[in-house]
């Protein structure tokens, strides 16, 4: 991928997969880099728990790929008063000071590459290229922030006003900021919310999701090894019960969190039940995502394309093609080129180079997207079923075909591709489907018809539209990423005006 430019810096580097000797460079390194990692909460004042549960890897469930000690629920009040001393601090430091903290936080994450590498893939199932594109994310992310940081929170900005008053406006971070993230970027999106809330000057509690409690220790200490203090980053390891618990706290000044519609309408109901302050949700959630295609597109792009967007990273994305509408001409066509393709995938162990797809994240999720295809086989058409592997949490890539868009209610997680046929004249039609599902997160459109694109882009709302191309893999600065109607609260994230709903303005005028 060519680099690209924001700021005066570039987007980290990736790795040539193409280069032999680069890629058994990463996976010796990864081998290497192999340890047990025993993670539990880092709370100041709080001793390190004894014991924890065993992780174990999806792809190979007899491997323990370390033990997690949770969070016990006495400890939330611990780790709000300690991070309400480090907000203190942390809140009045040049915003300079907190963005080089976060620079050298990326600069190590690309140090410890492998290991990183390594916990991606055993604890979380990602294959190379999903692991590099997301340790790459995750750099960007650091060192992203700290440069809007600088740019926005610098010095209070002086306003104009009348001759004897001077006016001052500028920005000071929230207070402790609940970060609950969830399994399916355990990396990137645990550390894109927890350097936003750092970058604008908050103390950050954060609640990784319960299947990826490790990469989120390691990411934490890193963080501290960068110079972010204990207490203004504290890690709170626990399941939803826990994330509940501390969302509900009367302290907290503010939450980001990423998951499901579901859990984040729970939240804003915890939050709007609270007394005292009103607290800020900042919520990405999921897509009924959709892609567009008609006759004049052309066909292998759409075939590479669909592939890229359903199945990359076992469709386990918020940004990943749920629903195909096919123009009826072409539908047959197009039909073939893709089921031929998604035919040559190869599923895998996520370590291994020609892994095309790796696992589910557990059994959980595995079968209730087994339970979604059997439920679909009572009234539509399964197209392609793939087999996966016996051994592990894998779930093969399928297509089905429906015979109405409200067919699929709801977002299903996993590389589950459903199709529909458009007739030409009924595009209008097709975006009031879209539209009336109510998420926007993504969409995709394949046409050469200039006035088509001008069309759907002047109909939808959809947070991050992408024509003729794949649906995924929002580079930080480039494709800022979030959705609108039940897919977020915006702003988004990598994107030049997220901190600020970190963040609150004050404004001084002073008569002089
Ligand atoms: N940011 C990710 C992507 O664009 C979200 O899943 O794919």
């Amino acid at each position: 991928l060519p680099l690209r430019i924001y700021g005066d810096r570039q987007n980290s580097a990736g790795v040539e997969f193409g280069d032999r000797d680069a890629l058994k460079e990463l996976m010796d390194g990864m081998e290497d880099a192999i340890a047990t990692v025993k993670a539990h909460p880092l709370i100041p004042g709080v001793k390190a728990h004894r014991g924890g549960v065993d992780v174990r890897s999806p792809a190979e469930p007899g491997r323990v790929v370390g033990t997690i000690a949770q969070a016990a629920r006495d400890d939330i009040d611990i780790a709000m008063k300690a991070a309400r001393g480090g907000f203190g601090r942390w809140s009045r430091l040049p915003a300079a000071k907190r963005a080089a903290a976060l620079a050298r936080a990326a600069d190590l994450l690309e140090a410890e590459r492998d290991r990183f590498m390594s916990l991606l893939s055993l604890e979380a199932g990602k294959t190379l290229d999903d692991g590099i594109a997301e340790i790459r994310e995750a750099v960007d992310f650091c060192r992203y922030y700290g440069l809007q940081a600088e740019k926005l929170f610098d010095e209070p900005k002086s306003m104009p006003g009348p001759t004897g008053e001077e006016n001052r406006y500028g920005w000071r971070g929230r207070g402790v900021f609940a970060c609950v993230s969830p399994w399916n970027f355990p990396l990137a999106i645990f550390l894109g919310q927890v350097t936003a809330a750092l970058a604008a000057g908050n103390a950050v509690i954060a609640k990784p999701a319960e299947q990826t409690p490790l990469i989120a220790f390691e990411a934490v200490r890193l963080l501290h090894k960068a110079g972010v203090p204990e207490d203004v980053l504290i890690y709170l390891p626990g399941d939803g019960e826990t994330g509940a618990a501390l969302v509900a706290h009367p302290e907290i000044d503010g939450v980001a969190f990423t998951g499901s519609t579901g859990t984040a309408r729970a939240i804003n109901r915890t939050l709007a039940a609270k007394d005292g302050p009103i607290v800020p949700l900042i919520a990405e959630t999921g897509g009924l995502n959709a892609m567009i295609v008609d006759a004049t597109a052309l066909p292998e792009q759409v075939a590479d394309d669909v592939i890229m967007s359903a199945f990359r990273s076992a469709g386990q994305r918020c940004s990943a093609l749920r629903i195909l509408f096919l123009q009826d001409d072409v539908a047959d066509r197009m039909l073939e080129m893709i089921e031929g393709a998604t035919r040559e995938l190869h599923l895998g162990q996520p370590q291994r180079a020609d892994t095309d797809v790796g696992p589910i994240i557990d059994e959980g999720q595995r079968s209730m997207l087994a339970a979604h295809v059997a439920e679909m086989r009572k009234s539509q058409t399964v197209r392609f079923a793939g087999e996966a592997p016996r051994e592990g949490s894998f779930f093969a890539p399928h297509i089905v075909e429906l015979d109405k868009p409200s067919a699929l209610k709801e977002e299903v997680f996993g590389p589950i591709l459903h199709v529909v046929r458009w007739k030409a004249g009924t595009l209008d039609r097709v975006l009031n489907d879209i539209d009336t599902s109510g998420y926007g997160l993504t969409l995709g459109l394949h046409t050469r018809i200039e006035s088509r694109i001008a069309k759907v882009l002047s109909r939808l709302d959809t947070g991050n539209i992408y024509v003729n191309r794949n649906t995924i893999g929002a580079v930080v600065g480039t494709q800022p990423f979030g959705g609108s109607g039940l897919s977020g609260t915006g702003f988004k994230a990598g994107g030049p005006t997220y901190l600020c709903r970190f963040a609150q303005e004050q404004v001084v005028s002073i008569n002089t």
